[in-house]
């Protein structure tokens, strides 16, 4: 009796474990980002490739992790920029799996710092 409900507890809490991996680790659907991220490109460019106001950043082709994280921090307060703080403030989660999902997969120019560099 004390083997099952023990084996019963290893059993759940295994479950709960693999639920929250699943929830950290789900993926964004780049379709659902498509349309939620038409509001962005005003600024960012219709390709987010920075195509039509330089001094926006090019995000296309950015890592999907980074593009999520940044969004997070814009949305909750871990980096700090007005007007990104309102174009994220009604984000959700998923929301913002699928915007990352979406331009991280979009043919960007984004390769190495060779802008830098002096000529
Ligand atoms: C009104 C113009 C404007 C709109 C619309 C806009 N952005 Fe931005 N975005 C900016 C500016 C300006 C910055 C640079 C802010 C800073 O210095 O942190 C930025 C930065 C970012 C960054 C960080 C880039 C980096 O390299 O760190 C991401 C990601 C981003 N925007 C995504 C989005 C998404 C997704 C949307 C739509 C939901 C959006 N933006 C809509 C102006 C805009």
């Amino acid at each position: 009796m004390t083997t099952n409900a023990s084996m019963t507890l290893r059993t759940l809490a295994a479950c709960l474990l693999l639920a929250a991996a699943g929830t950290a680790l789900a993926k964004g659907d780049p379709v659902a980002g498509a349309n939620k991220a038409k509001s962005c490109m005003a600024c960012h460019g219709t390709n987010f490739d920075a195509e039509a106001d330089g001094q926006y950043p090019r995000l296309a082709g950015q890592y999907p992790d980074y593009i999520a994280r940044v969004l997070h921090e814009y949305r909750d307060g871990g980096r700090d920029n007005p007007i990104m703080k309102g174009m994220a403030g009604s984000l959700s989660d998923q929301d913002i799996q699928d915007i990352a999902a979406y331009i991280s997969g979009l043919p960007g120019k984004l390769h190495d710092l060779s802008r830098m560099k002096k000529k």
